[in-house]
């Protein structure tokens, strides 16, 4: 049986996450729900990144310890993938005990085969990167080298510390880069590749002085030292599967390993993640997709650049999970990255998701109960219509198979503007028993719901409660091949959102016109 184990980044939990980590994690549970619905086996991991110099910083601010931080930020983050209604299989932390142990046996495994060794390093180091920069990768503002993500100063490391031979997996690296389609979009790849062909790879610091960072796994065999965050963090796609604890799930599931990342990340998550893996004679994952920003005037959204995007106020505005999760779906892009303003989302979500089928479903329903008493039952589907479902189905599933959600959503908006022409055309309120006309119709909303599920899955299952139809597979889906629609309700589900100006980080000025 094909499956599907699919990953999130782990978060840094210093802050609540926003916007932008509502995006990686919106789109992989759209990937894992769709994949269920299409009958596959799937397993969603997502989790907290937590140990580290950022965290440890955080949790001194607060004044508690490290521990009490990280619990208390748990359950925080849990409660954001409620809101957004995340449907994870299991949720990582770092801190987990039997996490703590596959990272600490790996670092053994790999210091025994000789590709961890101890030397002297120094170098410029960026805290909320969590690495260091080298001269040609940071910036320099008034001489003094900056950190190109952060804008912040970097700060002056030296240490004794262990290294990872990573220079020894140049070929293996720029052969999977170069081989394989495991980079999605296949731009990234090269991207890499250009990078490691221009720079080479040096080897790089895999722990800390445990008196500069405490909060981190101890290396196993010298107390003095902590396990840097990067080396414990990627070790969590494998861990949380059952590497090293249980063989069986860890082989059904590891073929199958979707990472879904943001560009920024893109580096730690090729050299140096598929040579680790390859250190530890791991295949490289199935697939790694990569997407670009979400940005606001011209800055990658993050609490640095001060841009923030909190998730309640998408939940909020857009009628709860459905709506922020279809305007963030509907943004989404692998390639380019997306200016937001509430403008945009505003009239993606009342154009697509109020209009054009909210406003179908609430027409086709009412005009259901008023002129057949709710009971519409099989009827020959008007040829345009059937033809409209099954291009949009067909395309669908052929974008949804390939990553692209946007473009599948697109399809979707085809057939609702069709299924709009086509009641406007017919005018079926003006037929003493439309249900001709109706059955075409219910016959589109229900090809609809069925794709819009994996983005809207509380509506998606509304509708389906209300109008008497079943969710199936969108790979199964037969038109004309319901029996009887019974409309018991005909829901209102996108409440359109009225322009304001608004500043979604709190700021109000007065409504314009
Ligand atoms: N902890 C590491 C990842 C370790 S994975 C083994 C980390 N965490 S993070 O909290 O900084 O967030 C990581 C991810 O959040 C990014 O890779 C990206 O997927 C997402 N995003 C954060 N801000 C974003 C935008 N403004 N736009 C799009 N995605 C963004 O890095």
């Amino acid at each position: 049986m094909e499956r599907l184990y699919i990953t999130t980044p782990i978060y840094y939990p210093n802050a609540p996450p926003h916007i932008g980590h509502a995006y990686t994690t919106v789109y992989a549970d759209v990937l894992a729900r769709y994949n269920r619905l299409v009958g596959r086996k799937v397993f969603f991991l997502t989790g907290n990144d937590e140990h580290g110099l950022k965290i440890q910083r955080a949790a001194e601010k607060e004044g508690i310890t490290p521990k009490e931080f990280v619990d208390k930020m748990a359950g925080v983050y849990r409660q954001y993938w409620v809101m957004l209604n995340i449907s994870y299989d299991h949720f990582i932390r770092t801190t987990d005990g039997y996490h703590e142990k596959v990272v600490s046996e790996a670092f053994k495994r790999l210091h025994e085969k000789g590709l961890i060794y101890k030397a002297k390093y120094a170098g410029w180091y960026c805290v909320d990167c969590e690495r260091y920069y080298s001269p040609g990768e940071y910036v320099l503002v008034d001489d003094k080298p900056h950190c190109p993500i952060h804008n912040k100063p970097l700060e002056w490391l030296e240490e004794e510390t262990y290294y990872f031979k990573l220079s020894e997996f140049k070929d293996y690296v720029t052969k999977t880069l170069s081989e394989t389609d495991i980079v999605y979009p296949p731009s990234y790849a090269k991207e890499v590749l250009n990078r490691v062909q221009a720079e080479g790879l040096r080897d790089v610091s895999v722990a800390r002085p445990k008196d500069r960072v405490a909060w981190g796994i101890p290396v196993p065999f010298d107390p003095d030292y902590t396990i840097y965050v990067w080396f414990d963090a990627l070790l969590n796609y494998v861990s949380g599967i059952g590497y090293m604890t249980d063989e069986v799930r860890f082989q059904g599931y590891w073929p199958w390993a979707h990472h879904v990342i943001g560009k920024d990340i893109l580096w730690f998550h090729t050299v140096v993640w598929f040579s680790l893996l390859k250190a530890l004679d791991i295949p490289p994952p199935r697939r790694l997709i990569v997407h670009s920003f979400l940005i606001n005037r011209g800055l990658k959204i993050g609490k640095s650049a001060g841009n923030v995007i909190p998730i309640e106020f998408l939940v909020e505005r857009y009628n709860g999970s459905d709506g922020a999760r279809y305007v963030l779906m509907k943004l989404f892009n692998l390639d380019k990255d997306v200016e937001v303003t509430i403008d945009l989302m505003d009239s993606i979500y009342n154009s697509e998701l109020a209009d054009t089928y909210g406003n179908l479903v609430r027409r086709v329903g009412v005009l259901a109960a008023k002129k057949v008493k709710g009971k519409v039952y099989r009827r020959d589907v008007d040829k345009k219509i059937e033809e409209s479902i099954e291009t949009a189905l067909g395309r669908y599933v052929e974008d949804m198979e390939s990553l692209e959600v946007s473009r599948a959503l697109s399809e979707v908006q085809e057939l609702g503007k069709a299924l709009n022409t086509y009641i406007n055309e017919v005018k079926p309120w003006e037929k003493s028993d439309p249900s001709k006309e109706l059955y075409s119709l219910l016959e589109g909303i229900r090809a609809v719901t069925v794709m819009l599920s994996p983005v809207t899955p509380r509506a998606s299952t509304v509708i389906s409660e209300s109008f008497g139809f079943k969710l199936v597979s969108p790979r199964d889906f037969r038109v004309g091949s319901v029996e009887r629609y019974n409309i018991v309700e005909a829901p209102i589900l996108f409440r359109k959102v009225q322009a304001r100006r608004e500043s979604p980080s709190g700021g109000e000025s007065p409504p314009s016109g």
